[in-house]
């Protein structure tokens, strides 16, 4: 019996009841079991929980009305987001009911933006969690470490080191919270069972002096593990992950950008796994980018793209929207050309110094840019890139607050009658723009969709909403879809299909095509996320990667495997 308990089944395949070892004291602190005051009057007696609850008995709903009420008084958003983690560490089917009930004031304190001050606060607010832990100096262990959690039934062990937590930097091993919200997301979004989630720090030091010289820190406390040392790590770790946990997919979570592009291309065929912050995002974005061609009215071949802030997730985006214009029948090389790279030090012209490898395909010709109007050649700034290149399309992955401004947006305007607007840095503070600014700056005709969320907009006696481009759209989707398909590995083309599946969900959502919206609302992300699921293991199956039978019925496998906040009745062994 994994985690002193075991479940149940039916002739259906669903979850009917919970088997279970544990009695007293030791029901009510094992969150992944404890029910709280619902444990019911012959369950009271059954496992030794006489005189240990209050008297009355309370249904889940009637639970989460009350911790709601609670919550809803706490005037700050990280200590809402505190008590709602300590919820989850002492009953975890009710903070997921509660969640779920109120998903969209709850996603954004559980996840971006709050996540990012819960990482920050990390050290001073710790308590205990059900993460794992991999310290430098534990790293000769690591056998031992992850072999305790080798029967524990594992689906999703999502991984950071904490090096690029959002747009927040190195934060060491406060990274963790990223892991634990993450898969509050998986489960939130798409239904995975929470005690089949595995967050996992790799606690190689941290390089930000404002941790190393804080007497409360709780990590490794000495500079990151650079070079061979980092990488014989990184070995060492993904080794023992597939020798003790064969079944269960790597998730890789905010790592810098050199580090996050290295794991993948070293692991990706080697075993189960994917990086969100490349992959996802990129899917993501495409999936908003496909859905505002559709809205523009302009052909797919004549748009230009403006990407600010070329780095892991800006290059991720722009290669995956490439591979998707070649599939649309474009050449490899003009599909490229659609897109104009503005870094640090500009728009990335071939005579530049510092243009990295992954750039390249996208570095634009003197030649070309030798006839545009500049006030520094050697520096040309978006607002020049507006102006000259004419694009229909900005996506911001800079963290530079603010800098899809006024004079750069409406340079843009002026060429495009419905521009795309895709300020995707987090948190809030770091957004290059924001929809109020965005609506009228075009005259409400923007089509926009931000990295975090934004309220609604009030423009001219109309409501404009924009989309937020929320990995939490597809990831869920692609994770589950690879473990339920039992993918050996997740290729490009299951990104795609989650992609297109994303896209048409948005093509028949009503709520999108009456207010040009790119993705659905928020509330339909449990069911987008199905048909992505169903997308990804069709794919897996056709790309040949898959451990499961070709005829298989996916979407009673899917529903079998679906997860609800809700308590099963238990049965003691
Ligand atoms: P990164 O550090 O790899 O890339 C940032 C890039 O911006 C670097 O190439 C950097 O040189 C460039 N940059 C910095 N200052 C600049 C300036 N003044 N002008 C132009 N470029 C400048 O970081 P990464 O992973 O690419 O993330 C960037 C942002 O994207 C973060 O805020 C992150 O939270 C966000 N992101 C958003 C997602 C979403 O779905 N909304 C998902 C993943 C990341």
């Amino acid at each position: 019996m994994s985690n002193n308990f075991n479940e149940i089944r039916g002739n259906n395949g669903k979850v009917e009841a919970i088997e279970t070892n544990l009695s007293g004291e030791c029901l009510l602190l094992n969150p992944k079991l404890n029910k709280g005051t619902a444990f019911t009057r012959e369950e009271r007696i059954q496992f030794g929980l006489s005189g240990r609850l209050p008297n009355r008995v309370e249904t889940i709903e009637e639970q989460s009305s009350r911790v709601f009420s609670v919550y809803s008084g706490i005037a700050d958003n990280l200590e809402k987001s505190s008590y709602l983690y300590n919820l989850n560490e002492t009953n975890t089917t009710l903070f997921y009911k509660v969640a779920e009930d109120h998903i969209e004031e709850v996603m954004p304190v559980v996840y971006t933006p709050v996540v990012g001050r819960s990482v920050q606060e990390f050290s001073k607010l710790w308590n205990q969690n059900r993460a794992v832990y991999i310290a430098s100096e534990d790293i000769d262990r690591v056998d031992e470490i992850l072999a305790q959690y080798t029967d524990g039934g594992y689906e999703i062990a999502i991984v950071t080191d904490g090096e690029r937590i959002l747009g927040i930097g190195d934060q060491g091993v406060g990274g963790v919270n990223i892991s634990v919200g993450k898969l509050m997301v998986y489960t939130l979004c798409g239904g995975l069972n929470p005690s089949k989630a595995l967050p996992v720090v790799l606690d190689v030091g941290t390089n930000s002096e404002l941790l190393l010289n804080d007497k409360f820190y709780l990590g490794a406390r000495h500079p990151r593990l650079k070079g061979d040392a980092y990488d014989a790590f990184i070995k060492k770790f993904v080794e023992s992950f597939k020798k003790n946990l064969p079944q269960t997919l790597l998730h890789w979570e905010d790592f810098s950008g050199d580090n996050a592009r290295k794991n993948l291309s070293l692991y990706r065929d080697k075993l189960c796994t994917f990086n969100d912050d490349i992959q996802g995002t990129a899917a993501v974005t495409l999936a908003c980018v496909l859905s505002g061609i559709g809205f523009s009215g302009i052909d797919l071949k004549d748009h230009r793209v403006v990407l600010f802030g070329a780095g892991a997730a800006g290059t991720g985006i722009a290669y995956q929207i490439c591979d998707a214009f070649t599939r649309f029948g474009m050449k490899e090389e003009e599909a490229f050309k659609m897109f104009y790279l503005v870094d640090r030090y500009g728009l990335i012209v071939e005579d530049m110094g510092s243009i990295q490898s992954y750039q390249k395909p996208f570095v634009r010709s003197r030649k070309e840019v030798d006839g545009w109007t500049l006030s520094d050649k050697n520096n040309i700034t978006l607002l020049d890139v507006a102006n000259n290149a004419k694009p229909t399309v900005i996506i911001g992955c800079s963290t530079v607050f603010g800098a899809f401004n006024e004079a750069v947006i409406k340079a843009m305007y002026k060429h495009c009658p419905r521009p795309i607007i895709m300020p995707l840095s987090n948190p809030d503070t770091k957004a290059e723009g924001k929809p109020a600014d965005f609506i009228p700056w075009t005259d409400g005709n923007a089509l926009i969709a931000t990295g975090t969320p934004f309220k609604s907009v009030d423009y001219k006696g109309k409501n404009y909403v924009s989309s937020q481009c929320n990995n939490a759209f597809i990831f869920p989707g692609i994770g589950l879809g690879a473990v339920i398909s039992k993918a050996k590995k997740i290729t490009d083309n299951m990104f795609f299909a989650a992609s297109i599946a994303l896209r048409d969900y948005a093509k028949e959502c009503k709520t999108c095509s009456e207010n040009h919206q790119l993705l659905p609302p928020i509330t339909e992300v449990k069911a987008i996320n199905k048909k992505v699921t169903v997308a990804v293991i069709k794919q897996a199956i056709d790309d040949g990667v898959a451990g499961i039978s070709a005829d298989i019925d996916i979407e009673g496998e899917i529903e079998k495997r679906l997860w609800y906040p809700k308590y099963q009745p238990y049965r003691k062994v």
